[in-house]
């Protein structure tokens, strides 16, 4: 089948090739959005990533130039307007699960990385400079730390944290307490009140948007860690600065961003950032930043291109493959 790539980098197009000799993939370096959905035109079927825009404007050309299946490379959706799919008799498909334990990892490591300081202490060491001063870290021994979402990824920050010796909370509506009896389910107010380390592992949905707002930040303890290593718009940033300001965040990690779609998998190094929320939250020396690589592990891109391919394998034979997704995922994720 032929195959409009959309957000192709080099390593996308390395894994993809391998696993799908079999179709005709076209790569663009472009994401999809209503200015680029042209270049679609004519393509049976599409894939896309995290960043791609699939709105219903971008949907409609779609499904008036012939495309019949979107091939999300992503576990999240929440970049796809699902109902306009629908309506269009496009179908959509994603890869639910491919490496939970690479984001779970990384979240860990943002963890490790904040708590001990390891960017501060590491360019320290190299221009010369040995001093301990403002590098006091914590034993997370002991700690509570507070997952919003117990999911795959969640339960398995769970499990690495019980090795550190952390007594672990969950919030998570969804979640059976019975598989879990290592970890306490508390509302999230609860949680809140009681984590040292809150750390974001839900999808996002309309339900999720903003769940750490500015009264969520005011719930939790001072000089707490957040991480969210899910999806920026579970944060509002703006609360988060404001806290960072008076010292209520201590630590703050990251690996998605709200506005990301205009900064992250491009190198901007010679570019201005117009982005002045982000560009604030580089300048405090609490606050670590990568740009959604949580996921991006060989075993995960393996993973990924794999379902990838054989999602459209199994659409091109006219079979459910299993991972499709429609409009009452939206309500059940
Ligand atoms: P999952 O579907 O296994 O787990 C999500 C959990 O969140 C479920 O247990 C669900 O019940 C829970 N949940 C739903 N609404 C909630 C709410 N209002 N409050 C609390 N919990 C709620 O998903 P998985 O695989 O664990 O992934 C979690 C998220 O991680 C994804 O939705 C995605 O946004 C993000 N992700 C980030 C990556 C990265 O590279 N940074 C890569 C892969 C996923």
């Amino acid at each position: 089948m032929r195959v409009a790539v959309f957000s192709a980098r080099r390593y996308d197009r390395e894994y993809l090739e391998a696993a799908g000799p079999q179709h005709e993939l076209v790569f663009f370096e472009a994401h999809l959005d209503s200015d680029t959905a042209r270049l679609a035109d004519g393509f049976r079927a599409i894939c896309v990533f995290v960043n791609d825009n699939v709105n219903a404007d971008v949907i409609k050309r779609l499904a008036g130039h012939g495309t019949k299946l979107i091939a999300l490379r992503s576990a999240g959706f929440n970049h796809v307007d699902l109902v306009a799919a629908e309506e269009a008799g496009i179908t959509v498909c994603r890869v639910p699960a491919y490496s939970p334990y690479a984001v779970a990892e990384h979240t860990v490591a943002l963890i490790l990385a904040l708590n001990r300081h390891i960017p501060r202490a590491h360019s320290r060491v190299r221009e010369g400079n040995f001093s301990l001063d403002g590098l006091l870290g914590f034993d997370l021994h002991g700690k509570t730390v507070g997952l919003i979402g117990l999911g795959r990824i969640g339960a398995l920050v769970a499990k690495i944290l019980h090795g550190f010796g952390c007594r672990v909370l969950a919030a998570d509506p969804y979640a059976n307490a019975d598989n879990y009896p290592d970890v306490e389910m508390k509302t999230a107010p609860e949680l809140f009140a009681a984590a040292d380390i809150v750390s974001l592992h839900c999808p996002l949905t309309p339900e999720t948007h903003h769940v750490i707002d500015a009264q969520a930040i005011a719930a939790m303890k001072r000089g707490v860690m957040l991480v969210n290593t899910s999806r920026g718009g579970l944060v509002d940033t703006r609360a988060v600065v404001a806290a960072l300001k008076t010292g209520h965040i201590g630590h703050l990690g990251l690996d998605v961003y709200e506005e990301e779609g205009d900064l992250f998998f491009d190198d901007l190094s010679d570019k201005i950032i117009a982005d002045d929320v982000f560009a604030r939250l580089l300048t405090f020396p609490n606050v670590l930043i990568t740009g959604h690589q949580a996921f991006f592990t060989a075993e995960a891109m393996h993973a990924i291109a794999a379902t990838t391919i054989a999602n459209i394998d199994s659409f091109a034979r006219g079979e459910p493959g299993g991972n499709e997704i429609t409009a009452d995922s939206v309500r059940g994720n």
